[in-house]
């Protein structure tokens, strides 16, 4: 099948699949945040602004990659992109394989009108990247105006989708090149299986920008690729991964400066104060989010607004005025979370 047909199979899938990790959760549930009952704060008045690569975001928020290659796509980045736009949020692409492969398609990534000032993030999955010179990519993020672009690593997509492409070799030396030559930051992201410290460590040493966690716990790719073939042998896959959580405390044990994208499951904005406690600069949602964008740029809007406000409410409740102050030492780690982490040394 087809790039653009896969891509377009995979929204279908997830609006109307339940894709959703099984068993597994985020852990997040494991997080505790430490109630303050006299904050001494204006709840109306904090602050959840954050700087990432130079522009400003005014809620700590990406609504990460998905789409893009198909005439169906382009309306839904157009929705997507212009609720970032009005929300201050920043915004990914999805992968724009589809545009390196049929020049034709870059129309459908192409969404400054809407989003004229947000963040957007440029998308190609980490096979391409040995298949494509750096500035073949990099003009492919010039062609959409992109400030920034995500590599995705999806070993367990690949795995389970019958085309998919299970010869990784090399690729880590490739990203090294990449990262020198491109010109822009780059972002590496999981697409739902999460990133231990051994592969941040190895981001790091290639010298990506950012991490982004992508972890276990929400839409699971496997559970969509078995959506896609029925009767796929490798069914037992659906909950594999690193739960969000988890990923957030790998990533930090091994830098405390990169900046930090959660990913994974993210489904309330007390789910992103409690990856910003745990150490998350920014955190992202896919799924929910593009099943809102089937309704319109509003819809996707009023989700990110809920957010704001929950978030708001969250950050009132521990006392933290900005988001600096949310912070793991005033976190209770318990259950699973605390088993993991200390299996883990971390
Ligand atoms: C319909 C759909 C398409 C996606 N396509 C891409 C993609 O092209 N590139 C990418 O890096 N991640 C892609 N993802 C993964 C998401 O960016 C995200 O990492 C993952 O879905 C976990 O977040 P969630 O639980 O909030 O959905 C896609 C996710 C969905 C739901």
């Amino acid at each position: 099948m087809s790039t653009t047909g896969r891509k377009l199979d995979h929204i279908k899938i997830v609006s109307n699949e339940k894709v959703e990790a099984k068993e597994k959760t985020t852990l997040l549930e494991e997080v505790e945040l430490i109630h303050n009952s006299l904050p001494g704060l204006d709840r109306d008045s904090i602050d959840v602004n954050i700087e990432l690569f130079g522009k400003k975001l005014k809620i700590p928020f990406l609504i990460s990659g998905m789409t893009g290659g198909h005439p169906d796509a382009e309306k839904f980045n157009l929705a997507l992109a212009e609720a970032a736009e009005q929300s201050g949020s920043a915004f990914g692409l999805g992968s724009q394989r589809a545009m390196l492969e049929d020049k034709s398609l870059s129309s459908t990534y192409k969404v400054r009108s809407v989003a004229p000032t947000a963040l957007i993030f440029g998308n190609i999955g980490i096979p391409q990247i040995s298949e494509y010179s750096p500035s073949d990519i990099s003009s492919m993020l010039d062609d959409v105006g992109a400030d920034a672009l995500a590599v995705h690593l999806n070993p367990l997509q690949e795995s389970v989708q019958p085309e998919g492409d299970v010869d990784m070799v090399g690729l880590a030396a490739s990203l090294k090149d990449l990262v020198k030559e491109l010109g822009f930051p780059v972002i590496v992201k999981e697409t739902g299986a999460g990133i231990s410290k051994d592969v941040a460590k190895i981001l790091i040493d290639c010298g990506v920008s950012a991490i982004d966690t992508g972890g276990a716990g929400g839409t699971s790719f496997a559970a969509v690729e078995l959506f896609r073939k029925e009767g796929n042998e490798l069914s037992e896959f659906w909950d594999w991964g690193i739960p969000t959580a988890a990923s957030i405390l790998e990533i930090r044990a091994v830098s405390k400066e990169i900046p930090l994208i959660a990913t994974g499951g993210i489904r309330s904005g007390l789910d992103v104060a409690k990856a910003i406690a745990l150490g998350a600069n920014v955190v992202g949602m896919a799924g929910p989010m593009i099943k809102a964008a089937t309704k319109g740029s509003a819809e996707v809007l009023l989700e990110i607004e809920k957010l704001r406000k929950s978030l708001g409410t969250a950050m009132f409740l521990c006392g933290a005025s900005k988001l600096s102050e949310l912070v793991r030492d005033k976190t209770i780690l318990n259950g699973a979370l605390r088993s993991w982490q200390d299996q883990r040394g971390l």
